[in-house]
């Protein structure tokens, strides 16, 4: 069974085996590995990225997907998550996509007897969103080592940046963070702004996790656009090869100026369709087992 719960357990290899497979799906190659197969699609927080996109994963494999919503589910009659889980593979589905709230929620589920692909796990683990970021600088640079990166924003709450800053390191990439006192990280290599801005490869913005503070920010949104925004002054003032990236929900105004959204350097809509022929590749391999 090939669960994808996280990256660190993959080494290098698996790493780019899964990426060179989603290029290929990216150029153009078709599989029906899934056809006469059922994915449960079980998201409970929030979703338009992850969960649309392994759903057409699944369905470009010739698959077919069921979803459920947490508000008008069983739990609310106080079914447990494993519960809930095991129900699915009880009506018989060949497989999960799981997102929770909780940090390692997989570590609930070892009863569990059909491969889990990860759509994230609370601040811990965004596997895929990974591995999209990874195909689109590979496909911008054709390389990953030496390159350099600095991840900005709510570097504390983001599974996004947990997750990336592991890899990238491991891939011989040179990680940076930025971003308000109150979302710095100990242990990681922080630099100002406006000097990463003129120094990277890869500017990548994050979103405040609101739902993850414990108080309210104290910064306004004004402030932060401010300081930490990406407006086209700082984009005029990045490397010409540079490019801009971001997970996604971006909020405009805030970390990213409406007309740096679409602008040249950007490749966030590039990293959401890159989104689906990874998850396709990882669709595939858990399948496959
Ligand atoms: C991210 C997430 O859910 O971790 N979104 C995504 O999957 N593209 C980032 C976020 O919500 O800010």
């Amino acid at each position: 069974m090939k669960n994808l719960f996280n990256l660190s357990s993959l080494s290098v290899e698996e790493i780019n085996a899964i990426l060179d497979r989603a290029q290929q799906f990216a150029e153009g190659e078709t599989s029906d590995i899934a056809k006469g197969k059922i994915i449960a699609s079980l998201f409970f927080e929030p979703s338009t990225r992850t969960q649309n996109s392994y759903s057409m994963a699944v369905m470009r494999l010739g698959g077919q997907v069921i979803t459920f919503n947490t508000e008008v589910s069983s739990m609310k009659k106080g079914e447990t998550f494993y519960d809930t889980v095991k129900c699915f593979e009880a009506l018989g589905c060949d497989g999960a996509i799981i997102r929770h709230s909780e940090n390692e929620y997989y570590k609930q589920l070892e009863g569990i007897n059909m491969p889990i692909m990860s759509g994230g796990d609370g601040t811990g683990n965004h596997p895929t969103q990974s591995l999209l970021d990874l195909l689109t600088i590979k496909q911008e640079f054709g390389k990953f080592e030496g390159l350099k990166i600095c991840i900005v924003g709510d570097v504390i709450h983001s599974r996004v940046a947990h997750t990336n800053i592991e890899v990238m390191e491991r891939l011989g990439m040179q990680v940076y963070t930025s971003g308000p006192d109150e979302f710095k990280e100990d242990g990681l290599n922080y630099i100002d702004f406006d000097t990463a801005v003129k120094e990277m490869d890869v500017i990548m913005l994050l979103r405040i996790q609101h739902e993850r503070l414990s108080s309210a920010m104290v910064m306004t949104k004004e402030d932060y656009n401010r300081q930490f925004g990406l407006n086209a002054e700082r984009v005029a003032a990045m490397k010409d090869h540079a490019i801009i990236m971001h997970p996604a929900p971006f909020n405009r105004g805030v970390e990213i100026n409406d007309d740096c959204v679409e602008c040249e350097k950007s490749r966030i809509f590039k990293q959401m369709s890159n989104g689906v022929f990874v998850r396709m590749a990882v669709v595939e391999r858990a399948l496959k087992g």
